[in-house]
């Protein structure tokens, strides 16, 4: 199986390792709860220095907890609140590079240090959103960007 998860020799080749892992186990497949599991696991593999990778989605006007990678994390967040909830509310992407100077930032793990959120949507409509946490000040860039967004659209389109 090793060969299944080629590691490349940087973490751009790993991006385009993590895209293409994605396609290769959401492509065909309708479970949202396998998918995001799958998903999980794959972005752990493939991006480094992170400590926390993981989906919340959309119920009844909050985001709750879904599959994830990295210690047991906050249930439930209200819209609007912390990044994960600011990304929903507003249907963009966001990144922090200090989550210590965003306002209303939520800490579920004391290792946090910087931050990406990307928003999950179905039919132009946030059903939820895709959050990695990093030790690691500023660890997340337009690299980072691209290279997750394309996965949330791989998998929006099994969706
Ligand atoms: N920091 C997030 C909360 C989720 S945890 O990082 C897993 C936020 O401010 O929305």
């Amino acid at each position: 199986m090793a060969e299944q998860y080629p590691i490349g020799k940087n973490q751009e080749e790993n991006y385009r390792y993590m895209v293409g892992t994605a396609k290769a186990f959401i492509e065909g497949e309708k479970s949202l709860i396998a998918n995001l599991a799958n998903l999980s696991s794959i972005i752990d593999l493939y991006v480094d220095t992170i400590n926390w990778a993981g989906f919340y989605l959309m119920e009844d006007g909050e985001l709750v907890l879904g599959p994830f990678q990295g210690k047991p994390a906050c249930i439930r967040i209200p819209l609007g609140k912390g990044v994960c909830g600011t990304a929903a509310a507003e249907g963009r992407t966001i990144i922090v590079e200090d989550v210590h100077q965003f306002p209303g930032h939520i800490a579920c793990d004391a290792a946090s240090n910087s931050e990406i959120v990307i928003p999950i949507s179905k039919n132009g409509k946030v059903i939820g959103v895709l959050d990695i946490d990093s030790p690691i000040k500023n660890r997340f860039g337009i690299k980072e960007k691209e290279a997750l967004e394309k996965v949330v659209q791989v998998l929006e389109a099994s969706l």
